[in-house]
Formats: structure tokens, C-alpha cells, sequence
């Protein structure tokens, strides 16, 4: 089974938007979601503009607040602080990176954990870390909601995480221990990762390596997620590039008992699952 993401995130984000349509009709208001881009890093620049759209899209009022790459922290904090006392913005997501001269933990610490749509606050790794309800980063919920959609009880499963990021490796760890899987993180300095792999009943990619993960090293019958997004040479295409994941797709298919796909997996979810940070940080504060 190739686990359509593009399907899944537009089911997710049609529930989202009957919702919101929902709370215009009785309360007469509407999630407000604010996004802060500091300079021109294009990446960035074409993130920003599907968050805006997308969210524009399920009745989500959104926002997006840019500064020159010279901005000072101390303004940039200001803002924020600005923004958290703001009553009609629920969310508010800091695009990274940030420039050098800036402290992004630092920033970050300065949103009102309850506003944090991105779950990176310290207070919202903690509550997840302690099994507590909290904002959850949005490209491992993704990929947490696609893995529960396969199976919907992962109790006793071994689960094989490549990656150690604080935006990825270590909240899908958080999300997967609560399911009650047994967990082990992998990373690039992981010495046995095709024999950890061979054993795992789960395997999330998120380590940034174009085609690590090889036919071989997956189990029959594995769940098998891929996060990576990987620039390959390939001179067929217009770019001269194209983008792959950090599995190598036509081996592991052929074992795998469902993978996601790249493009066209993980990647949609992660829209989708910011719009639902924004509409539970708007439940929670109202
Ligand atoms: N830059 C790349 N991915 C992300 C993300 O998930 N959140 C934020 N704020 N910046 C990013």
C-alpha cells in the first residue's frame, strides 16, 4: 500500500475548515494565525505562502509579517510580544532559519507556549516529553497521523527512528512512546542502523540522507514513513534536479506494508496538521 498523504491531508483539512465554519456561525469569530518571515531565504518565502494560502482556505484568518534580515532581536521580541497579547491571534509560527545575529531558541522561548503552533517551545517539548497534552510539531504529528491511519493499535510494536532532530526525530519518539511502541532512535553516527532497521516494525526516515534506507533493511510487512526531502542530479528534469526521500523507494515497496511516498506523503500532512494546531490553540484559549 502507497499511503497517499495528498488524500489524507485534504480529508483533514476539509473536517478543519466544517469545523471553523461551524464556530464563524455560533461564536462569530475566527482562528487567527500569524506568520513572521525575517529576510529572503526563498525556501522560506515559498513555505510561508502555502501556509497563508492553505490557511486562508479553511476560514483561518491569517497573517504574514515581514522584516528586512537586519532586524534586531530585541525588535523581533518585541513583536512577538506584541502578538501574544493580541486577542484575535491563536497562532503564531516564526519561520526558520533565522539570521545568524539572531538567537532562534531565544525567540522562540518568547511565544506564549499556548499560541506555539510549530510545538518547539520549551513548554510544549516538556508536556509532550511527559505524556501531556500540548501543541506537537507539525511534521511528526503528520506522520503520527498517517502511521495510526495504517494500524490504529501500535502497542508492543518496535519503532526504528532515524534522526535525532528537535523538529522531528525526538517529538516522533514522544508521540510513538505513547502508543506504547518500543522506541529506539538511530542517527548518522548510529554504527548498527541496517540491522535496528531489519527488526523494526515501524521506520520513520527523517535523518536527511537521499536513499539510505535500502530493500534489505525493511521488514516484511513494516510501516515504513519517510521525511526526507533530498535534492538528486537528474538531468531528465527541467531543474536538472528532483526531490527524493531518504528511503529508497522502488526497493522498499516491495516490502513494505505501507510507505509514503516523496513527494506526495509526508509533505502535505505537514500543512494540514499546522492548520490543526492553529484551530487547538484557538479551542484551548477560548
Ligand atoms: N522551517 C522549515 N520547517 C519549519 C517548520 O516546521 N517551522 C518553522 N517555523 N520553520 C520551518
Amino acid at each position: 500500500m502507497i499511503i497517499d498523504g495528498k488524500k489524507f491531508a485534504q480529508e483533514l483539512r476539509n473536517e478543519i475548515k466544517k469545523e471553523i465554519e461551524s464556530i464563524k456561525k455560533t461564536r462569530n469569530t475566527t482562528p487567527g494565525l500569524t506568520v513572521i518571515l525575517v529576510g529572503n531565504h526563498t525556501p522560506s518565502e515559498i513555505y510561508v505562502r502555502n501556509k497563508e494560502l492553505s490557511a486562508k482556505e479553511v476560514g483561518i484568518t491569517s497573517e504574514v509579517i515581514r522584516f528586512e534580515s537586519s532586524i534586531t532581536q530585541e525588535k523581533l521580541i518585541e513583536v512577538i510580544h506584541g502578538l501574544n497579547k493580541d486577542k484575535k491571534v491563536h497562532g503564531i509560527l516564526v519561520q526558520l532559519p533565522l539570521p545568524p545575529h539572531i538567537n532562534g531558541s531565544k525567540i522562540i522561548e518568547e511565544i506564549d507556549p499556548k499560541k506555539d503552533v510549530d510545538g518547539f517551545h520549551p513548554v510544549n517539548v516538556g508536556n509532550l516529553s511527559s505524556g501531556k497534552d500540548s501543541l506537537v510539531p507539525c511534521t511528526p504529528l503528520g506522520s503520527y497521523l498517517l502511521i495510526k491511519n495504517v494500524q490504529k493499535n501500535l502497542t508492543g510494536l518496535e519503532a526504528l527512528i532515524i534522526g535525532r532532530s528537535n523538529l522531528n526525530g525526538k517529538p516522533m519518539a514522544q508521540l510513538l512512546l505513547k502508543e506504547d511502541c518500543t522506541v529506539t532512535i538511530g542517527h548518522s553516527k548510529t554504527k548498527n542502523l541496517k540491522e535496528l532497521c531489519q527488526k523494526a516494525d515501524i521506520v520513520v526516515a527523517a535523518v536527511g540522507r537521499a536513499n539510505l534506507v535500502k530493500g534489505d533493511w525493511v521488514k516484511e510487512g513494516a510501516i515504513v514513513i519517510d521525511v526526507g526531502i533530498n535534492r538528486e542530479e537528474d538531468k531528465t528534469e527541467k531543474k536538472g534536479y528532483k526531490i527524493v526521500g531518504d528511503v529508497e523507494f522502488d526497493s522498499v515497496v516491495k516490502k513494505a506494508r505501507a510507505i509514503t511516498p516523496v513527494p506526495g506523503g509526508v509533505g502535505p500532512m505537514t500543512i494540514a496538521c499546522l492548520l490543526n494546531n492553529t484551530l487547538k490553540a484557538f479551542k484551548n484559549i477560548n
